[in-house]
């Protein structure tokens, strides 16, 4: 027995006795410590007091994020090659210079040069490709997404729920004083986190706020930002606002794993990065009914490993990296299943948030008033016409040369 375990505790990653494979990894990471988004009008740091400007990674946070990276090649020791091999890792991050950058620092850590692919004397780093699409076509890591009327429906109907009206009613009086003192028109829930970002970036690098912010204040803003957080994709209908936002993150992460676990993957792909935002974690633990209520601190890590049983059955272990000075990342369960859940049952058990179809989802489903159906009435009286138009003209138009098709066949090529 005691030997027994003894091997247990040796026994990391390959081992081949009754034990796991790990076989896929997907890390979702917050960038690093940044330059704040935005002052507010009465704030004495405007966007000259910081050198790169706003919302920029700082040094801390660049930091911060190779000891990410080296955190990961300890931990993926023997399960990622020794050397860089392009198709072993996939890295894809939004579309702004932090997250960017931050995935570029993370990689450094993860992939020191060694002797065979170093290329310039003396330099520890190696480029590593890390892609992105434009903010206007991300779908995949930048929530919440635009464009889904739905999910602004379920925002306003939020609005409206006991607990957002107890708190809108208990922090009145502190909002109004937040609000007169940093000289913004309005203060909400939904925009305090801004303010409370600003004080914390600014408190964070040595900055001496004013008078009125206290830590009592830091603490109340600090509350109310976290309440925002699980306002978002939380408090009110929390599986149908994910289904519209972080379950289309959550469905892709499944699809990857399904790919690795397939039973002669060919599949050389070890590992996915993520290099994303607070929301996009936010997001996906709210899908995944995981959330912890916190802001998800600079370079907070989700990680999913799937593993391979020996009987060739697959499972999701699922961990969160927080806090780089606690040694051992915090492993999280998905409800409902073991902290090691058996893929079959992670699928079920997330396929509520799942979206079937996404743009079909975020469409709002007319409630019928008596003037919706006049309308209605007029809107199909109106189409009917047309279409009986359309009817005469088609059947006119039989009636001239075979030659007259073609062309309207061409024409409508050059459109498609
Ligand atoms: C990489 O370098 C280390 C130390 O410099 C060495 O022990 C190791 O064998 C090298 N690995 C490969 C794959 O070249
Ligand atoms: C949500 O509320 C805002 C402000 O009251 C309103 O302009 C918007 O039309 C509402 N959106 C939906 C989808 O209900
Ligand atoms: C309203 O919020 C306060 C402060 O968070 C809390 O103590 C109180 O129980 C809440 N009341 C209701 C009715 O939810
Ligand atoms: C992950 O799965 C998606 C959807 O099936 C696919 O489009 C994408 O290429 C996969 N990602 C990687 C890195 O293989
Ligand atoms: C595995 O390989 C066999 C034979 O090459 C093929 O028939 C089968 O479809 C493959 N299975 C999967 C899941 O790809
Ligand atoms: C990190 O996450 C764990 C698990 O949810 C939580 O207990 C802890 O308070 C978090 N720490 C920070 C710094 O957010
Ligand atoms: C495969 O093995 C694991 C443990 O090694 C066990 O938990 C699981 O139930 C087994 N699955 C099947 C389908 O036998």
């Amino acid at each position: 027995m005691g030997s027994y375990l003894l091997i247990m505790s040796l026994c990391v990653f390959g081992c081949s006795f009754g034990e796991s494979k790990l076989k896929f990894v997907t890390l979702l990471y917050r960038h690093g410590d940044r330059s704040p988004i935005k002052a507010y009008p009465t704030d004495p740091y405007q966007e000259s007091a910081w050198p790169q400007g706003f919302g920029q990674l700082s040094q801390e946070g660049m930091q911060q994020h190779f000891e990410l990276g080296q955190f990961l090649r300890k931990r993926y020791t023997g399960f990622l090659s020794e050397l860089y091999m392009r198709y072993e890792i996939a890295v894809r991050s939004t579309d702004y210079d932090r997250t960017l950058m931050s995935a570029e620092a993370n990689l450094a850590g993860l992939y020191p040069p060694n002797s065979s692919q170093a290329f310039h004397p003396g330099l520890k780093w190696q480029p590593i490709p890390v892609h992105t699409v434009p903010q206007s076509l991300e779908r995949l890591l930048s929530f919440p997404l635009p464009n889904c009327p739905r999910y602004q429906q379920l925002m306003n109907m939020t609005e409206k729920t006991k607990i957002f009206l107890n708190v809108t009613r208990t922090y009145e009086d502190f909002m109004n004083m937040v609000r007169k003192n940093t000289g913004l028109d309005t203060v909400s829930i939904e925009t305090v986190w801004r303010i409370y970002d600003t004080l914390f970036c600014e408190g964070k690098h040595g900055m001496v706020h004013p008078p009125w912010v206290t830590p009592e204040v830091m603490k109340t803003l600090s509350l109310l930002k976290n309440f925002c957080f699980q306002m978002m994709f939380g408090i009110y209908k929390r599986e149908e606002k994910c289904r519209l936002q972080g379950g289309l993150l959550l469905d892709q992460i499944i699809k990857n794993f399904t790919v690795a676990a397939a039973l002669n993957s060919t599949e050389k792909l070890k590992m996915i990065m993520y290099s994303a935002h607070d929301t996009t974690i936010v997001a996906l633990q709210e899908a995944l009914a995981v959330f912890n209520g916190l802001q998800p601190p600079y370079a907070s890590c989700h990680i999913f490993e799937l593993h391979q049983d020996d009987n060739m059955s697959f499972a999701v272990e699922m961990y969160y990296r927080n806090d780089s000075s606690v040694a051992e990342p915090y492993p999280i369960s998905l409800p409902g299943c073991t902290q090691r859940c058996p893929l079959q049952d992670f699928i079920r058990l997330t396929s509520s948030v799942i979206p079937k179809n996404w743009m079909k989802e975020c469409q709002i489903t007319a409630s019928f008033s008596d003037k919706d159906v006049v309308i209605g009435l007029a809107v199909c009286g109106s189409v009917l016409l047309l279409l009986v138009v359309l009817l005469l003209i088609v059947l006119c138009r039989q009636s001239e040369p075979a030659v007259g098709y073609t062309h309207v066949s061409n024409h409508s090529d050059d459109h498609s």
